[in-house]
């Protein structure tokens, strides 16, 4: 009996974690809930303004036809339309990236907390690869054309990169309207106030000046 039960509450266990794993932003409850931007509600998303008060815009952005300014260090340039852009998409778990590429371009590696990606190439051609999660640490890597598509599961370290000859244009769609980006070499060496160069020299294996020097370009 006491297997049973404990075979029973293992079942619904991975039930529920699995189901957890499917979900991206949660279900919808409504048709729509459209961003009130103005509103001091603190909810998980954006509260809902009035109904009546949703008009044909709150669904619409125009602007990923205009490429994105890539003249800086990274020489890449993302233009993201998500719930900021877009109140409609609120509570629908979607959201779009056009991303540009000067040649030698890089979108640095990064991870989007709440979001899988799916990419494809409209221009050029990138370098791109993800890495799983530890103890494996396991890097795939592709080198991509016009008109290909890769997928960046959910929460891992991914990253683009131009090796071609022109520039490169890729679309994103992601699985949060909020996906979040965390950039590793931001949120390590360039965290305000900055963590402490010790504790990065020992968790990078360097010496503390090789942080100091690293943290300064930030
Ligand atoms: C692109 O960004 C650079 C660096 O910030 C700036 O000097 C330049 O004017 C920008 N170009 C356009 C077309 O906005």
């Amino acid at each position: 009996m006491a297997i049973r039960v404990l075979l029973l509450a293992a079942a619904l266990l991975a039930l529920s974690s699995s189901h957890g794993a499917i979900a991206s932003d949660p279900s919808l409850l409504q048709d729509f809930c459209v961003a009130d931007k103005m509103s001091q509600v603190r909810v998980n998303g954006l509260p809902c303004k009035a109904a009546k008060d949703v008009v044909v815009e709150d669904f619409f952005f125009s602007g990923l036809h205009m490429p994105g300014n890539t003249t800086n260090k990274q020489g890449s340039a993302v233009t993201a339309v998500n719930v900021a852009q877009i109140g409609g998409l609120n509570t629908l778990g979607v959201s779009l990236v056009r991303i540009d590429y000067a040649t030698n371009g890089l979108n640095p590696p990064h991870t989007h907390p709440r979001s899988t990606e799916i990419l494809t190439v409209l221009e050029g051609s990138l370098e791109v690869g993800f890495v799983t999660s530890n103890p494996d640490n396991k890097h795939f890597t592709k080198v991509l054309n016009k008109g290909d598509v890769f997928v960046f599961p959910k929460g891992l370290v991914h990253y683009q990169f131009n090796r071609g000859t022109t520039h490169a244009i890729a679309i994103a769609a992601l699985s949060s309207q909020n996906p979040g980006v965390i950039t590793m070499a931001n949120a390590v060496f360039g965290a305000k106030p900055s963590i402490s160069d010790d504790v990065i020299a020992k968790a990078f294996q360097v010496e503390k000046n090789t942080v100091d020097w690293i943290q300064a370009q930030f």
